[in-house]
């Protein structure tokens, strides 16, 4: 496949930035998306120029760094996948294609496709965590009954992977899906239940501090999440929310 890239290159934080094109050669349709931006930084780096900064760890959906706004889709047009599991199969040999970085206030961009996602992290950091006696007397996480039920809804909240695609496709930056994920996975086991309260309380506070938006029930997080992370889990962190507050009053 030979295809025109239009990939957005930007020095710094500071550096306005703007769209370049390339156009690349010779693709394999069986190439991941991020194969092919392989193949574009050769050819960059072969002119003496300085290659496309993109981030990527595992590649194979599993870390969330692969961050790339393709065509107007957050992780590009196929569903259920990330970036670095799309294959150059979804384009039309001859396309014209628009690679984006994450745009999002609370995510500014750092250069070319990689933005500062500490966010995040200040999120998780605030209570996306349980507290564990690790003196040797752990306890067996199977002395713990666990309702299959309430299993299979942690497990599904679980498989969120902190790409930040929910937050680049809402229209008002909300983080809500991601959040309503790390507070509901907790919240159906018996190991959550110490930091129920706080985890939820700080999170979302955390969350406002960050200067992410307010969900308006779009639900285009849902659609475009890489896990289909239901927006269930939002209502959920929602109740989480007024539970906790109420008590806490
Ligand atoms: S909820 Fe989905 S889109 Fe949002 S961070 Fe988690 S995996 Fe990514
Ligand atoms: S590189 Fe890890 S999810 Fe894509």
């Amino acid at each position: 496949m030979d295809l025109t890239l239009k990939v957005w290159r930007q020095k710094n934080k500071e550096d306005k930035g703007g769209l370049v094109t390339y156009p690349v050669t010779g693709i394999s349709e069986h190439a991941s998306f991020l194969e092919m931006l392989d193949v574009l930084n050769e050819q960059i780096i072969n002119k003496g120029e300085e290659p496309v900064a993109f981030d990527h760890d595992c590649r194979e959906g599993i870390c969330g760094m692969c961050s790339l706004y393709i065509n107007g889709e957050a992780h590009g047009p196929d569903r259920k996948v990330t970036t670095c599991q799309l294959h150059m199969r979804m384009f039309k040999d001859g396309e014209t294609v628009h690679i984006e970085p994450w745009r999002a206030k609370a995510m500014p961009v750092i250069k070319d496709l990689i933005v500062d996602r500490t966010s995040f992290e200040r999120i998780q950091q605030a209570g996306g965590f349980i507290s564990v006696n690790t003196s040797g007397n752990t306890q067996d996480a199977n002395s713990l009954p666990i309702a299959k039920p309430m299993a299979d809804k942690a497990m599904d909240a679980a498989t969120c992977i902190g790409c930040a695609a929910c937050v680049a496709t809402c229209k008002n930056s909300s983080a809500m899906l991601f959040v309503a994920a790390k507070v509901a996975q907790y919240s159906y086991l018996p190991q959550g239940q110490v930091e129920r309260k706080e985890r939820v309380l700080n999170m979302v506070d955390q969350m406002d501090k960050e200067g992410f938006g307010n969900c308006t029930n779009t639900g285009a997080c849902e659609v475009e999440c890489p896990k289909g992370i239901s927006l269930e889990f939002i209502a959920r962190m929602n109740k989480e929310y007024l539970g906790a507050s109420a008590a806490s009053e």
